[in-house]
C-alpha cells in the first residue's frame, strides 16, 4: 500500500473516494433514556457538509460507530465518491476510535474492489500528529487479510491512501510522523504474516529464518542456535520442551545496538516461540488444537517490533530474544514428574508438560540477563486462565518494577492497545513449590495466570521485568470491522512504543 500526504482543500482532491469521519454530539441524559442523534462531521468543511447535507439533516447518518454510508458523486466535491464513517459519540473520540474508523473505511472499500481512497484528516484534540498515527496505522492493519492459502484469495488490498490535511499544514513534520507510523503498521502486520501461517509452514528453523532474514534486510544482527548450542549454554528447561520433537528448535538473538546510545538501559525483549502446542505427554484435547499455531505470537511480536526498532532507530540498546521450539509428545518427550535444571541453576518439578511457555521463556529471561539486558519485557501466549480472566479484550500484563510499569503505560497511551494489570503477590509462589526441586511448573487451575508469572518472576530475578500475556488477544475469533479475523498482531506497537520511552530516560 502507498501512503502519501497532501495538503488540499477537501473539495478539490480527486481520488475513487474521500473519507470522512461523522461524529455524534447528541448527549445522552441522566436516566439513560437514549437521545436523538446529533450528527457532525469531524472535520469543519463547508464544501463536505454540502455534500452530505440531506443526510444529516435527515439522520441516515447518525455518526453511531462504524455506521459506512457511501455516497456516489457527492456534489461539489471532485471525488467519484464519499465514504462518510462514524466514530462514536464526540466525547468519547479520540486516536483508538480513529485508528478503528480509518481501519472501518478500508476494509468496508476493499471488497468493491477500490483501490484507492483519500482520507480527510480529522480534527483530535490531542493534534495533527496524533490523528495522521491512527490513520496510518489504522488503515495498514485494516489491509491484512488471513486467507494466504485460499485458491479464489482475491487480491483486495488497497493500492494507495492518501492523506489529506488542511491547506496550510506543516507537512514536512506530519510526513515524518506518516512514515513512523507506516513503520509501525508494517510491522505488525509482519508479524501476522509469521503468527498466520500453518506450524508445517513455521517450523522453529523457518522462524528463525525469516527472523534472519528481516534482520539482514534492516541492517540488525542475528544469532541463530540449535541443539548443540542450546544444551551447551545448559538450557534445561527450553531443551525439556524441545527434546520430544522430530524438529529442532532454535534460539533467536537479534541485536539493536545503535551508534551513540548509552551503556544503559540495554532493553531485552524476550518472546515465546513455540510453533505448535500439543501440549505434549499431557497432551491437549482434538478439540480447537489446531489453533496451537499461534503459540509463537509473543516471539513473533518481538521480530516485528525489533523490525521497527531497527527502522525507527531510538537511541536505545535492545535484544530480541525468542525461544522457538515445537511442543510435542514422542519416545523422547518429557514425562510429568520429570525434573528439569534450568540455565539459572533452578530446578524445576514438570507437573504438566502444557505449561511450556514458562519453560521456554525460564531460560530466554535469565540467558537475556547474561547477555546484560538491564530491563526485560516478554510476551507469550501463556495461559488459558488469562483467557478466562479477560477474554479477548484486554491482554494481561504483570510488573515486578513500578517505574518498568509507568514506561508501560505511557507506551500504551500512544499505541491503544488494551492491556489490564494482574498481581503478583509472593503468596502466588507458594502455589508452585515442589516437595522434590524448587519449583513445580504448574499451579493448577486457579490462578493460572498470576501463577505462570511468578514462575517466570523466579528467572528475572529483581531486574525490572514485564510480562505480557497475549494468550486472549493473539487471535481474533471473529471479524470486526476494522480488522480481519486472524492474527491481531498485539503487542507489537506497545513494545515499541515502550523501548521509545526509554530514550533519553537515563
Ligand atoms: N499455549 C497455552 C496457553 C494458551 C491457551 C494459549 C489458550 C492460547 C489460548 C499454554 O502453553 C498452555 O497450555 N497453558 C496451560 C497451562 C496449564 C497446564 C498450567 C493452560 O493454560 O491450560
Ligand atoms: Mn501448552
Ligand atoms: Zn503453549
Amino acid at each position: 500500500m502507498d501512503i502519501r500526504l497532501i495538503a488540499a482543500s477537501f473539495a478539490e482532491v480527486e481520488t475513487e473516494c474521500l473519507v470522512t469521519i461523522a461524529l455524534d454530539h447528541g448527549s445522552s441524559n441522566n436516566n439513560g433514556a437514549k437521545q436523538k442523534s446529533e450528527p457532525k462531521l469531524a472535520v469543519k468543511d463547508a464544501a463536505l457538509e454540502k455534500a452530505v447535507g440531506d443526510l444529516v439533516t435527515s439522520a441516515e447518518i447518525t455518526g453511531k460507530s462504524f455506521e459506512a454510508i457511501l455516497l456516489h458523486q457527492p456534489p461539489g466535491l471532485k471525488a467519484t465518491r464519499l465514504l462518510v464513517i462514524g466514530g462514536g459519540k464526540a466525547k468519547n473520540f479520540g486516536p483508538v476510535e480513529l485508528r478503528k474508523a480509518a481501519g472501518t473505511a478500508v476494509r468496508y472499500l476493499k471488497p468493491k474492489m477500490i483501490k484507492s481512497c483519500a482520507f480527510v484528516l480529522p480534527d483530535l484534540s490531542t493534534g495533527a500528529e496524533d490523528a495522521i498515527r491512527s490513520v496510518v496505522e489504522g488503515a495498514l492493519v485494516a489491509d491484512f487479510d488471513a486467507d494466504t492459502y485460499r485458491s479464489d484469495r482475491k487480491d483486495l488490498r488497497m493500492k494507495e491512501v492518501t492523506v489529506v490535511a488542511a491547506p496550510g499544514s506543516d507537512q514536512s513534520k506530519l510526513q515524518r510522523v506518516l512514515d513512523q507510523a507506516r513503520i509501525i503498521g508494517d510491522s505488525q502486520n509482519f508479524t501476522r504474516e509469521l503468527v498466520n501461517e500453518p506450524s508445517n509452514r513455521m517450523t522453529p528453523t523457518m522462524l528463525a529464518d525469516r527472523a534472519k532474514k528481516m534482520c539482514d534486510s534492516v541492517g540488525l544482527k542475528c544469532e541463530l542456535m540449535g541443539p548443540d548450542k542450546i544444551k551447551e549454554l545448559k538450557m534445561g528447561a527450553f531443551w525439556s520442551v524441545a527434546q520430544g520433537s522430530e524438529e529442532e528448535p532454535r534460539l533467536i538473538v537479534m541485536r539493536y545496538e545503535p551508534q551513540g546510545a548509552p551503556e544503559k538501559p540495554v532493553l531485552g525483549l524476550v518472546g515465546k516461540g513455540v510453533t505448535f502446542d500439543t501440549g505434549g505427554i499431557s497432551i491437549k484435547p482434538a478439540d480447537g488444537m489446531e489453533k496451537m499455531k499461534y503459540d509463537m505470537a509473543g516471539g513473533a511480536a518481538m521480530i516485528g517490533a525489533m523490525r521497527a526498532i531497527a527502522l525507527l532507530k531510538p537511541k536505545v540498546k535492545v535484544i530480541g530474544i525468542v525461544c522457538a521450539t515445537e511442543n510435542m509428545p514422542s519416545g523422547k518427550a518429557q514425562k510429568p514428574g520429570d525434573v528439569q535444571i534450568a540455565m539459572s541453576g533452578k530446578s524445576i518439578e514438570i507437573i504438566n508438560t502444557d505449561a511450556e511457555g514458562r519453560l521456554v521463556l525460564a531460560d530466554g529471561l535469565h540467558y537475556a540477563r547474561t547477555l546484560g539486558c538491564t530491563h526485560l519485557i516478554d510476551a507469550a501466549t501463556l495461559t488459558g486462565a488469562c483467557v478466562v480472566a479477560l477474554g479477548h479484550v484486554n491482554a494481561g500484563v504483570f510488573a515486578n518494577d513500578e517505574d518498568a510499569y509507568q514506561h508501560f503505560t505511557r507506551a500504551l497511551q500512544r499505541s491503544g492497545e488494551k492491556f489490564w494489570r494482574l498481581p503478583l503477590d509472593p503468596e502466588y509462589l507458594e502455589m508452585i513449590r515442589s516437595n522434590i526441586a524448587d519449583i513445580v511448573n504448574s499451579g493448577g487451575r486457579y490462578g493460572g495466570a498470576s501463577t505462570a508469572a511468578i514462575f517466570l518472576k523466579e528467572f528475572v530475578e529483581d531486574t525490572p521485568w514485564l510480562h505480557l500475556d497475549i494468550a486472549g488477544t493473539a487471535w481474533m475469533d471473529e471479524n470486526k470491522s476494522w480488522i480481519a479475523k486472524g492474527p491481531s498482531g498485539i503487542a507489537v506497537r506497545s513494545l515499541v512504543e515502550f523501548v521509545k520511552t526509554f530514550e533519553n530516560s537515563n
